[in-house]
């Protein structure tokens, strides 16, 4: 077998973002365009050689054809080893999960989370270090430089290797070996949570329902709830895997997640819900009839930690990131550990769980996870509630209540407004930029503002620093506004409002949020001058 060394010139759109490069499907297969992005990786984090890589993605439209193009130019750059998931599966956490357990030098990881898939929909790729956590800034930055000045790149000229059969296969010098999707996150899983206790629960006739949105999840949450759990087969909707997720979007919220939101407020509901994304990272959990709003669900968990084997000697701090609510900080402070206030996105957690500092975080954003792993986890999410479950013998609802009884309830919502005109967008932005002075002291009401700022972050770490994280508007009673620019968005831009207030009062823990939140939501929409600058009157998706 040949290595060839072929002649190609850059592509200027290679800069990935805080998930990786992420392009419409017809743009990775344009001849060269992810062998460019492949090789710039790979000359990035110049491998000693014969190192090992693990593979695999989600399994969305040319998940499969990326594959055999990056072993066939692994095996060209000299790695003498790749784990690649059985099938080219492999869900984010797992991934994590496979690069830390083995010790491999990283991991390449496609897919493009819980953007729709199929020939017109997103595909992505990301590198991912020994750590299992996303690569660094430093690394995408230098991964994109090199996409830049790419002349050519490597790759053995050899026939497809199969990926249905576990088992090695030489490709030239180097190993691919096919590994079981599922087997070591599960085991994973199984030392961390009381599987027993579990599976007593759910023979009891206590009723769940996941919904694996034809994305990743499926054969895992087969695999742990069905087969290792014992829960009826049923119990798991949308099990297959489909490279389009049946034309739907695999985003476990409120809005996407219909069909399972129609099923656990309807009729006949089962006692638990909950569904994953795309990649199996992202996770909500949903009582009969019952929402857990992500934020609580993190303060919640942490509260309950030690119900868990995994988590019976305490947590050494907990980190979320701004916008989430400040749920998890009553905990934190109840518990005497400390809790870090990060910027939105993963990256900021790695830091601190590889430097011991925090063991629980989360985003608001349906984001949950621990040191277990380096991404979020949204099956890791679901068990732990699990876990609680069987300890407490509860309903989720009861859990929450009795949850905000003793801590207070961080009444939360966020009102995303999608797809407005960037100048408008930043109008917005600049207008509470230059209201900062006007806006301290001002009363609202009987809400007083006690500081604005445009949120920034010394990494406790490594001492970098990140500006420009989003305004927040902070009142002397607690509440807060913040706004934001989603980073993620692909048309226009997305301008994202969250809100925030603290209610001790039990009495009014059974108000609506959005009932709750009316004052805040029209300070809100009177200080930004969104509707006068964006013609909006409402938002695309409140949650
Ligand atoms: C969104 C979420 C953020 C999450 C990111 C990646 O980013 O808000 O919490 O980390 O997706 O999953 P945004 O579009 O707000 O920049
Ligand atoms: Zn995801």
């Amino acid at each position: 077998m040949q290595v060839l060394t072929v002649a190609t010139t850059p592509f200027s759109d290679q800069k990935p973002g805080t998930s990786g490069l992420r392009k419409r499907v017809p743009a990775f297969q344009q001849p060269n365009y992810l062998e460019n992005f492949v090789q710039s990786i790979f000359d990035t984090i110049a491998a000693p050689s014969g190192a090992t890589l693990v593979l695999g993605g989600d399994g969305r439209y040319y998940n499969r054809e990326a594959i055999q193009i990056i072993l066939k130019m692994a095996a060209a750059n000299g790695f003498g080893r790749v784990l690649v998931g059985q099938g080219g599966i492999l869900s984010t956490p797992a991934a994590s999960c496979v690069i830390r357990k083995y010790g491999t030098y990283g991991g390449i990881i496609l897919s493009a989370s819980h953007n729709p898939g199929g020939p017109d929909g997103d595909f992505g790729i990301k590198y991912n270090g020994s750590n299992g956590g996303p690569a660094t800034e430093a690394v995408t930055e230098a991964i994109f430089a090199k996409s830049k000045s790419i002349t050519g790149y490597r790759i053995l000229d050899a026939a497809d290797v199969a990926l249905d059969e576990l088992g090695e296969t030489a490709l030239g010098a180097m190993t691919v070996q096919v590994i079981d999707s599922v087997a070591d996150y599960a085991e994973l899983m199984e030392s961390l949570f009381d599987f027993g206790a579990i599976r007593e629960l759910l023979s009891g006739g206590f009723r769940i329902k996941f919904d694996a949105m034809h994305a990743v999840t499926g054969p895992y949450a087969r695999e742990i709830l069905v087969t290792r759990l014992g829960a009826p087969a049923d119990s798991v909707m949308n099990a297959v895997p489909l490279p389009d997720f049946g034309n739907g979007h695999p985003d476990p919220n409120l809005t996407y997640a219909h069909e399972l939101v129609e099923i656990v407020y309807g009729k006949d509901a089962p006692d638990f819900g909950a569904a994953s994304d795309g990649d199996g990272d992202r996770n909500m959990i949903l009582g009969k009839g019952f929402f857990v709003n992500p934020s609580d669900s993190l303060a919640l968990i942490a509260a309950n930690a030690k119900l868990a084997p995994g988590y019976r000697q305490g947590l050494a701090g907990i980190a979320r990131s701004m916008p989430t609510s400040e749920a998890a900080d009553r905990v934190a402070q109840a518990l005497g550990i400390p809790c870090y206030e990060t910027p939105t996105g993963w990256k900021f957690f790695g830091n601190l769980m590889d430097a011991g500092k925090v063991t629980l975080c989360g985003e608001e954003s349906f984001g949950t996870g621990s040191d277990h792993v380096r991404e979020k986890d949204g099956l890791w999410a679901v068990l732990f509630w699990l876990n609680i479950l069987a300890s407490r013998r509860q309903s989720v609802e009861a859990i929450v209540r009795e949850h905000w009884a003793k801590y207070g309830r961080n009444v939360y919502s966020r009102h995303d407004y999608e797809g407005i005109p960037s100048d408008a967008a930043n109008g917005v932005m600049k207008l509470l930029k230059d209201s900062f002075e006007s806006l301290k002291g001002a009363q609202f009401g009987h809400l007083q503002v006690k500081l604005c700022d445009d949120f920034s972050y010394t990494d406790p770490v490594d001492g970098s620093v990140s500006t420009g994280q989003g305004i927040r508007i902070l009142f002397v009673d607690g509440s807060r506004i913040v706004f934001r620019l989603s980073g993620t968005g692909t048309e226009g831009a997305t301008l994202r409002i969250y809100l925030e207030n603290y209610e001790p009062d039990v009495s009014k823990h059974h108000l609506d949020a959005q009932e709750a939140l009316a004052t805040l939501i029209g300070i809100a929409l009177k200080i930004s001058e969104l509707r006068l600058r964006t013609g909006r009157d409402a938002p695309t998706v409140i949650t």
